[in-house]
């Protein structure tokens, strides 16, 4: 898979990226991600990429030229299954989503600042706008890199148990269940017997027990 970044400020999706299975997942060469700094498209002298809003407010508004020619340079190199716009007034990210967008082979994401992008560009590119939750983020970077982290993640061969991603909370909404490992007794604390004997039906029994009683407790929303 193939991600394009768009950002006015590329360096906060260095590290989120450059780690852990994120770092594995491109030195395999199963992602690769490609940040490009929008201000070198900006405007004028001062490559200007945002603006005071029509009809007044606070907050400044990113203007439509520098980002249309920054698309328009990529969509000359390839050509996206989807266009995402980061953005809290997006539809709520989640699991299901992730698990389709780790089957597709182009992402281009364009993250916002200040008050967002003109309502223009996402008329006239964007085919899908993600918000990560209800609380506002001062930019869409952190927001990307989650994007990118759920989906990357999801793509076979980046995690060695194959079987892992299947097994995670959310995966079919439900919650994980509790995990120990040794030792086996800590702090006058046991490892539940049923983990420590060898009955793999009764380990998986209660596995899903868990996960039920769990998500019941916590999450009522997911069932
Ligand atoms: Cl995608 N962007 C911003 N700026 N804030 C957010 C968000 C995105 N998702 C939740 N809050």
């Amino acid at each position: 898979m193939r991600v394009d970044i768009i950002s006015t400020v590329p360096e906060l999706l260095t590290s989120p990226l450059s780690h852990s299975i994120m770092q594995r997942a491109q030195d395999k060469g199963l992602l690769t991600v490609e940040v490009h700094d929008l201000r070198p498209y900006g405007l004028g002298k001062h490559n200007s990429v945002d603006d005071y809003q029509f009809g007044g407010g606070a907050g400044m508004v990113m203007r439509c030229e520098p980002l249309a020619a920054l698309i328009d340079e990529l969509r000359a190199e390839r050509s996206y299954d989807e266009i995402v716009y980061l953005t809290p007034d997006g539809e709520r990210y989640a699991q299901r989503r992730a698990n389709r967008l780790s089957l597709l082979d182009n992402l281009l994401l364009i993250c916002g600042h200040y008050k967002g992008i003109d309502e223009r560009i996402r008329e006239e590119y964007v085919t899908l706008e993600l918000s990560i939750g209800d609380y506002v983020l001062s930019g869409g970077e952190l927001a990307a890199a989650v994007v990118v982290d759920s989906i990357g993640r999801l793509l076979p061969g980046v995690i060695g148990d194959e079987t892992s991603a299947l097994t995670d909370t959310f995966q079919d909404d439900l919650l994980a269940p509790p995990v120990y490992t040794r030792p086996a007794e800590w702090r006058g604390r046991a490892v539940p017997e049923v983990l420590r004997g060898g009955d793999a039906a009764a380990i998986e029994r209660w596995r899903e027990e868990q996960a039920e009683a769990r998500t019941a407790a916590r999450r009522p929303d997911l069932s």
